[in-house]
């Protein structure tokens, strides 16, 4: 994710939650961004302004009245590339709401003229109270992006209705692809990724698979997003959890990876495939456990059908396919240039399973991009940074 460049207005009201607005500032300042914190009075009762200043580097404001800043509102609400409070009130939405400008948040609300995202969060009464529900309902027709709130455990005690404010990881995810909506050139675009291994059983309790963990999948997904796309994840069996703002499908076998990917692709502008689909299955897997037996036991192992090559009937003309290659030993490139002609691919992204840092298993990798015309070696990153390298590749292709 790179805010360098982008300027971002971060609203804090006063509720327990704004604590974590410190978490969003951090990370979006660490995201290049620069932000400016707005406080109302009441969130600088839960957090001291210098703890923003500390943590975004620029001067926080509180006041309509701060000697020096006249003006300041209507400076912050013309320049932002973009704007979100968190955590936003029950009463702080109210006043949005309402047009009421009687602070310095408000008032750069007021004369805001670009959308505005808020993550609500509220004690659940009040959230599920017919004035906030009128008072959001009037934001989002506004054009205002409503973030959560999700569910689950409240300052005062445990709860399973909506009313906590999303985790600041999902906030930064929506506010990144918020401030590059005007300039993506991923924005609105239909981008399937697949990610994860595949399983085929043995019997009801074994199973051939590969230590495939998602990550480079999950990571890619997650990038799209926050560059604007509409993002369908295709995953095998994988511990992570779903990126923010990405509809998931889970599949156990490659079979049924097929038939997901299939069914997207027709309406797809990008397929990545960062998936280790099992290349066997098993001809004849046991309904029942098989039990041990001390002799030798031999199995008779089936290709599974190879996605790529099985979609390129109803791959739309126009979508840019991205395949992997996991390989290992030398003639590493030679054997991933192949696989790009051989599976009629815009582009391959080599990993080498046998290099320190990169391949299955690995937080980070180390990755060959390679195209028709272009070959680029990236340094070892982490996923998420080669994610963002991969589509940047993909953009160039365009
Ligand atoms: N792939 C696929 N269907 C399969 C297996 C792999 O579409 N049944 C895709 C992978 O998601 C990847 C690309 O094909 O994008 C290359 O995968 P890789 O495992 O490197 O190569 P294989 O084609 O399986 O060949 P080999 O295992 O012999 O290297």
């Amino acid at each position: 994710m790179n805010l360098s460049g982008r300027r971002v207005v971060l609203g804090v009201s006063g509720g327990i939650a704004s604590y974590k607005a410190c978490t969003i500032a951090r990370r979006l300042t660490e995201a290049g961004a620069a932000v400016d914190a707005v406080l109302t009075a009441s969130a600088a009762e839960f957090i001291r302004p210098v703890t923003f200043e500390a943590l975004t580097g620029r001067p926080v404001l509180t006041s309509l009245w701060d000697r020096g800043k006249a003006l300041s509102h209507i400076e912050y609400a013309k320049n932002p590339d973009g704007m979100i409070v968190a955590p936003a009130t029950a009463n702080l939405i109210a006043r949005a709401a309402q047009g009421v400008a009687d602070d310095l948040l408000t008032a750069i609300l007021l004369a805001a003229t670009q959308p505005v995202a808020v993550a609500p969060a509220m004690n659940d009464d009040m959230y599920a109270h017919p004035s906030t529900q009128d008072n959001l309902r009037r934001l989002a027709d506004r054009g205002w992006e409503l973030l959560g709130p999700a569910r689950g455990p409240l300052a005062e005690g445990p709860s399973h209705r909506p009313g906590r404010m999303l985790e600041p990881e999902e906030i930064v995810a929506h506010v990144a692809r918020l401030v590059r909506r005007t300039t993506s050139r991923w924005k609105g675009l239909r981008v399937v990724v697949t990610a994860g291994p595949t399983r085929e059983p043995l019997d009801p309790v074994r199973m051939i698979t590969n230590p495939s963990t998602g990550r480079m999948g999950y990571a890619l997904a997650s990038a799209a997003f926050m560059r604007g796309s509409d993002v369908r994840l295709i995953s095998g069996p994988s511990i992570l959890e779903p990126p923010t703002g990405v509809e998931t499908t889970t599949v156990e076998t490659t079979e049924d990876m097929l038939a997901a990917v299939s069914a997207e692709v027709p309406t797809a502008d990008v397929l990545i495939m960062a998936a280790a689909p099992a290349d066997y299955i098993v001809k004849e897997a046991s309904r029942e456990k098989r039990p041990r037996s001390d002799g030798p036991l031999a199995i008779t192992l089936e290709p599974t059908p190879d996605i790529l090559l099985s979609i390129a009937d109803v791959k739309p003309p126009g979508c840019t396919v991205v395949g992997f290659a996991l390989e290992v030993g030398d003639g590493a490139i030679d054997r991933a240039r192949e696989k790009l002609n051989a599976k009629a691919l815009d582009m391959i992204v080599m990993n080498q399973a046998d290099e320190l840092g990169a391949g299955f298993e690995s937080e980070t990798n180390r990755v060959t991009l390679i195209s028709a015309e272009s070959e680029q070696r990236t340094d070892v990153m982490p996923k998420e940074a080669v994610a963002e390298e991969i589509l940047d590749a993909v953009e160039a292709l365009w």
